[in-house]
């Protein structure tokens, strides 16, 4: 087991676009797991939107609810994190995260995430709006930071259902607890 993972949870993290919220519903079905969106969490504790966080109250403010958000998951149980792409930011979070369970990262190469992103809407760091190169230029600068992950899936060639089964597999080799 990892040394710094401690809870029974999995939490997912990647770049946008990676199939996160996909693959943990794969999750919650193939592990019997729970499933939480943070994402939808952060949209409750707001109350708005995440386009209307980010134009009204900006980044920053997105990133204080984000991780209030992630803090008030401290105490579940068996669930299925799916993260928004950017929880790897602050080092904050990264604590927390490790507290809740292992953290898997969904890995995929710039073209696969390139053509889900083309004509993305409600994500402000992604949309159309923007170019794809700065949408890159951010993929790249958060690499090292995903590479943090206690184990990482390379998703390219896999579907949903196959990705969940390579971490289920991968936690149960390492954990011997998820699967159990
Ligand atoms: C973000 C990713 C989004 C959402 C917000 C910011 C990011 O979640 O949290 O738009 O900074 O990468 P998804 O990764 O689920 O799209």
């Amino acid at each position: 087991m990892s040394s710094r993972s401690e809870g029974d949870n999995l939490i997912l993290v990647g770049f946008m676009g990676v199939g996160k919220s996909t693959v943990g519903r794969e999750l919650e079905r193939l592990g019997g797991l729970c499933l939480i969106d943070l994402d939808s969490v952060i949209v409750q504790f707001a109350g708005h939107s995440i386009p209307e966080i980010f134009a009204t109250e900006g980044e920053e403010r997105f990133r204080d609810y984000e991780a209030a958000a992630l803090r008030s998951l401290v105490g579940v149980r068996r669930t299925v994190i799916a993260t928004g792409g950017g929880i790897i930011g602050r080092e904050e979070n990264w604590k927390v995260m490790h507290q809740l369970g292992p953290i898997v990262y969904l890995r995929a190469a710039w073209v696969t995430l390139r053509k889900r992103l083309v004509g993305s809407q409600g994500r402000p760091l992604a949309d159309a709006g923007l170019e794809l190169r700065q949408v890159e230029e951010l993929w790249r600068r958060r690499l090292p930071l995903y590479e943090q992950a206690d184990i990482s899936v390379d998703t390219d060639d896999l579907n949903a259902t196959e990705v969940a089964m390579a971490i289920l597999q991968k936690i149960g080799r390492r954990e011997g607890k998820i699967n159990a």
